[in-house]
């Protein structure tokens, strides 16, 4: 059993990104960035786990003397439920996308943390006359990417927060579980399916998966106007659908990859104690898809 094991091998310097599939995986690159930057001595590589072998795979990580991970499709809620302490908002978010071994008393303990809504977060605010406190946010998707977000962005004090999904029932789950919160920082949250949403928005996320598949989720045209920043969580190398539809309705638009990179950020602090600087990592990873 992995909480049993004793000993590992040494050095606290191994880090990975773990997934299925994950060669595609940009984190590598750009941890060796933040390392070089930093001088920071880290060596950073991919993990191909089969879907059923996670646990098995962080076992062999630890044991040759792994210090971290990140975590990525489909394995964060199975990082959350292997972490031994998980971050406030790794609760709140019911998932995981960060965790570091630390050696106590010969033992390993697994921390477990979720950096994917803070680097929205600072993404979203680093894009001129944009910030979250008193904002109405317009969040689009209910699922493990929409929930992972909402702590990081109700901490900001946005005024009204709605969160629209074509599947209702999820939104509901959602508003329930983050109504306490929500009060307490004096923000309207609210939601359903797509019709309730509340005139215009200065900021509207998209965490569906729908540009995968090339569309766009329904929300009401009216919630744009010139200074809404509409925000896809993915990237691509060319204006997801989402942003095209954003565009001609009037708003700014941003794609993901600054969230990526601002994560990745996030997670080299949780475990090197360092935080290294996203902005040039990011210019470079840009010019980088650009050329794809
Ligand atoms: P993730 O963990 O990446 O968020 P998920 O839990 O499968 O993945 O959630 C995907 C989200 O995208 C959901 O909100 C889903 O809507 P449903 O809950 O109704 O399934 C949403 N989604 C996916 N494709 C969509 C589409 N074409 N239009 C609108 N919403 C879509």
């Amino acid at each position: 059993m992995l909480l049993a094991r004793k000993s590992r091998g040494q050095g606290l310097n191994r880090y990975a990104v773990i997934g299925n599939p994950v060669a595609h995986s940009k984190s590598p690159d750009i941890h060796a960035n933040f390392a070089k930057q930093t001088g920071e001595i880290v060596e950073y590589g991919r993990i191909f786990a089969p879907v059923d072998g996670f646990v098995q795979a962080i076992d062999a990580f630890i044991l040759a003397g792994g210090h971290g991970l990140n975590i990525t499709i489909p394995f964060k809620l199975q990082a959350y439920m292997l972490a031994t302490r998980r971050s406030k908002r790794a609760e709140a978010a019911g998932a995981v996308n960060t965790l570091r071994f630390d050696c106590i008393d010969g033992r390993i303990d697994i921390l477990g943390d979720n950096t994917d809504g803070i680097g929205l977060v600072t993404d979203v605010e680093m894009h001129s006359c944009v910030t979250c406190k008193g904002a109405h946010v317009l969040l689009l998707g209910a699922g493990g990417a929409a929930r992972g977000v909402i702590l990081p962005l109700l901490e900001r004090r946005p005024r009204r927060l709605t969160i629209i999904n074509r599947t209702a029932a999820r939104t509901f789950e959602l508003i329930e579980r983050f109504t306490a919160f929500a009060q307490a920082v004096d923000c309207i949250l609210e939601g359903g399916a797509p019709g309730v949403e509340h005139g215009v928005y200065d900021i509207i996320i998209n965490a569906t998966s729908s540009s995968l598949n090339g569309t766009v989720p329904v929300f009401a045209p009216a919630s744009i106007y010139s200074n809404t920043l509409a925000y896809d969580m993915m990237y691509a190398a060319k204006p997801t659908v989402f942003m095209q539809h954003a565009a001609r309705l009037g708003g700014r638009t941003s794609d993901g990859l600054g969230m990526l990179v601002r994560q990745a950020a996030e997670s080299f602090f949780f475990w090197r104690g360092v935080r290294p600087n996203p902005t040039p990592v990011l210019t470079e990873l840009r010019a980088t898809l650009a050329n794809c």
